[in-house]
């Protein structure tokens, strides 16, 4: 499973990226707007940082609309994925982008069917929302392990990125369940890496090594 960072503040980004486990960004609207910046500056910078995919969400609500905005974005920078939403008019444009070669992102992802319907109109990836599934007393890991089991049972390539990820356990249980990629908000990441027997292991070595007598 690939990590994106769930972001479009800069200085995280450039943070995750100089650990060298950065394969791509996804932004939406809310979190542009958090960013506080430029919305295609913003976007072309995290291209230049991640060097990998950048999801780029449109905020049409119309396909003619949401075709225009994801040809726009696309032209911004090579890295750029347009993200859609799941609905009738985001797998219009989704079909569309798709066809001219535009590889894009269904976002706000519920179900399986919904999934199967974004993989048949050409998505590139699919974004099932973990976290906003629980909030509603739903399992969204169990909507992982379905998506990735209709995906196989019939060869379908769009790329699952567990999305709306909140605590650790998400990450680990989305790689066990087969998602590709998971998008994972900044703070999360130090708990990835964290573990206080390294750090008690690390201050045990460099004593020994400092008390040493050769
Ligand atoms: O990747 C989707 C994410 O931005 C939504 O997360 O925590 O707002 O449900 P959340």
């Amino acid at each position: 499973m690939k990590f994106y960072i769930d972001s479009a503040i800069i200085s995280e980004i450039t943070e995750i990226a100089n650990w060298g486990i950065l394969s791509g960004v996804t932004t939406n609207p809310t979190l542009i707007a958090q960013a506080g910046q430029n919305f295609k500056e913003t976007i072309i910078k995290i291209c230049e940082i991640a060097k990998g995919p950048v999801s780029a969400e449109v905020t049409a609500e119309n396909y003619q609309e949401m075709i225009e905005q994801g040809k726009e974005f696309a032209n911004w920078h090579e890295l750029v994925v347009v993200k859609l939403p799941c609905n009738i008019n985001g797998l219009k444009a989704c079909r569309y982008l798709s066809s001219q070669g535009i590889p894009t992102n269904l976002t706000l992802c519920f179900s399986v069917n919904q999934a199967l319907l974004c993989a048949r109109a050409g998505a590139k990836y699919v974004s099932p929302f973990i976290g906003r599934l629980e909030d509603i007393n739903e399992n969204g890991l169990n909507l992982i392990e379905s998506i990735r089991e209709v995906f196989t049972v019939h060869s379908l390539k769009t790329e699952i990125i567990a999305a709306s990820i909140r605590t650790p356990q998400h990450i680990t249980e989305s790689a066990r369940l087969g998602a590709n990629i998971a998008t994972i908000p900044y703070k999360l990441f130090a708990n990835l890496i964290k573990h206080p027997l390294t750090d008690s292991g690390i201050d045990k070595f460099m004593q020994d090594w400092k008390n040493r007598n050769n």
